[in-house]
């Protein structure tokens, strides 16, 4: 899968947001400024599928991220992949730190819909993979995103989710063969409050190392005019995609 041609139709917008008219309102606004809405677990939990279905029917062209960052024994991955799959949605994600339960997922995998697995956390860092009992070897967030990344493709997922920082080796790895998206999207000259993101990066940056699509949430979603901001960031993606040429 290639990534899309226009600059905006990159830029994943995640549905951050409680209730089904906070979302409809979101997705009405920038429908024609971004090109993915991503619909993840605050939302997804509070509202079920039909949250999938009124952010479709508010912006047709628009595709829809459905983040459920599945993590379960293979089986039931796998049931859950095709209860995701009915809901006609474009990208699934499943972690990847298991193999069995990334070739369940694949199953799922069709030419509508791509599994991308979540390789690391951008909100993770070298002391958070520590915390949680990563090798020393592996503990360096590039190696364990090259390594997770390596364990998708085995699998067969059509691409995988790793911070900007890691885009370029990746890409350089697996060229076309993984599309990928990269969270942790910041923008140079605007601080977000409590910053729970580690591994981040501007659009611009992202989109020259390889990154297919970048997801940015609170730069849009609290910006004082969040249209302007797509924009601004559409533009910058534009700039990377030009000095890459
Ligand atoms: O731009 P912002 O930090 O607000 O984006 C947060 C969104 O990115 C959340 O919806 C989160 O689930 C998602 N995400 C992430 N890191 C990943 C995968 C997804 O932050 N590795």
């Amino acid at each position: 899968m290639t990534a899309p041609d226009k600059a905006h139709q990159r830029i994943i917008f995640p549905l951050d947001v409680p209730t089904k008219v906070e979302a409809v309102r979101f997705a009405k606004l920038l429908k024609d400024s971004v090109g993915v809405f991503k619909i993840g677990l605050e939302l997804f939990v509070a509202e079920g599928p039909s949250v999938i279905e009124a952010v479709k029917a508010t912006a047709p062209d628009a595709k829809i991220f459905f983040d459920m960052k599945l993590h379960d024994i293979p089986e039931t991955v796998k049931r859950a992949m095709r209860s995701a799959t009915k809901l006609g949605v474009n990208f699934i994600t499943v972690h990847c730190d298991n193999a069995s339960l990334m070739e369940a997922a694949h199953e799922a995998q069709s030419n509508d819909c791509i599994v991308l697995g979540v390789t690391v956390l951008t909100s993770l860092s070298r002391e958070g993979l520590r915390e949680v009992g990563i090798s020393p070897e592996l503990r360096d967030p590039s190696k364990l995103v090259m390594h997770r990344a390596e364990l998708a493709k085995r699998a067969g997922l059509g691409g995988i989710v790793c911070s900007a920082l890691e885009v370029a080796s990746i890409k350089e790895r697996f060229g076309s063969k993984l599309v990928t998206v990269t969270p942790g999207i910041r923008l140079a000259d605007k601080k977000i409050l409590n910053d729970d993101q580690r591994r981040v990066a501007t659009p611009y940056a992202a989109t020259k190392d390889g990154a297919d699509y970048i997801v940015v949430g609170r730069p849009i979603r609290d910006a004082e005019d969040p249209l302007k901001a797509a924009e601004v960031i559409a533009k910058e993606i534009e700039e990377a995609l030009t000095d890459k040429k």
